[in-house]
């Protein structure tokens, strides 16, 4: 059996599939091109796939022998899933052990735009730092704030306990369900999409890209928040309105934005986002631990391998 890996990830992947007679072969360090993901999915088994791998029609109908797709991520938007299951390719992907790194990496990029620690930066580059100053750059503690979570997954969960528990926040959140863990543990409230952003100082992303969350991030809701308000994304770009971002930004409808993902990856440097002092940006870095990828690196394995036996994926998406 043959396996292609899209481009290097930690060795523990690789060392797992060759210790069960698996040929593997690797991709470019730069990442393959969606043209190298064909040709390459033409002659194996299974494919250890990135969430930047588009796997469209195109590539699942290229070899009747593909078996299994392992995504190397928790989102798993890059690939036709309906048409994978239709086709009997089993798709996984790797639940459960990015969620404190992701929710670390929100949290991270909250803490940065809540203290200004972009702008700070620049107000050194820039020489203004002259002596103390009494009211530069200030912030808002996060204590103070009530936290909005869109999503009320893992991740989303995990956030929110953060939030709740080390810092004392109230919590909100919209999720299809009532999460009962949440309303019992950390006293949070569920509300209508546009109640978050008309309650919250801060809501944080965490729901899955799909037809129904695609840009649902738009002005009408930017127009509905309260002074100083903060959105965080560390789900994917696409769920935001981009341009309403900009122009919610430059407005002042909103004060600040920390997002780890965007619309495309990489967002070209000259785009208007990058301008702002309080909207930062990190390029796609929730799950990069290495305590995160080497766990990820050993389920994308776990899921290849009971896939090329025809077994029931650990980790299936459906
Ligand atoms: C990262 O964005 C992931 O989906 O794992
Ligand atoms: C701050 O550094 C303070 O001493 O208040």
């Amino acid at each position: 059996m043959k396996v292609y890996i899209t481009r290097p990830i930690v060795d523990a992947a690789k060392e797992r599939l060759e210790n069960e007679k698996i040929e593997v072969i690797v991709g470019p360090k730069a990442g393959s091109s969606y043209e190298q993901v064909l040709e390459h999915a033409k002659n194996v088994d299974g494919i250890i796939t990135m969430l930047s791998d588009k796997i469209d029609q195109t590539v699942l109908e290229s070899n009747p022998n593909l078996k299994v797709i392992a995504n190397y991520a928790v989102g798993f938007d890059n690939i036709n899933v309906n048409l994978a299951k239709e086709k009997s390719i089993a798709v996984g992907n790797t639940p459960g052990v990015l969620t404190e790194a992701t929710a670390e990496c929100a949290l991270a990029l909250l803490m940065s735009v809540l203290r200004q620690i972009k702008a700070s930066q620049r107000y050194i580059d820039q020489d203004q730092w002259k002596t103390w100053h009494p009211t530069d750059l200030m912030g808002h503690n996060l204590a103070s704030r009530k936290i909005g979570i869109l999503g009320m997954g893992r991740i989303g969960y995990e956030f929110a306990r953060i939030c709740h528990q080390a810092f004392g926040s109230q919590i909100f959140y919209t999720h299809t369900r009532n999460h009962e863990e949440a309303n019992k543990k950390l006293k949070a409230t569920k509300l209508e999409i546009k109640e978050l952003f008309k309650t919250c100082n801060v809501v944080s992303l965490h729901c899955p890209l799909n037809d129904s969350t695609h840009e649902i991030i738009n002005k009408d809701l930017f127009d509905l928040t309260p002074e100083h308000f903060i959105l965080i994304n560390t789900a994917r770009g696409k769920v935001i309105n981009q341009e309403h971002l900009v122009q919610a930004l430059k407005k002042g409808s909103i004060w600040g934005a920390g997002l780890d993902v965007t619309d495309p990856e990489p967002l070209d440097k000259n785009h208007p986002l990058y301008q702002h002092d309080r909207c930062i940006i990190i390029p796609h870095l929730g799950s990069a631990t290495w305590e995160a990828r080497t766990a990820m690196a050993n389920i994308a394995a776990e899921n290849i391998i009971a896939g090329l036996s025809g077994k029931k994926l650990p980790y299936p998406v459906f």
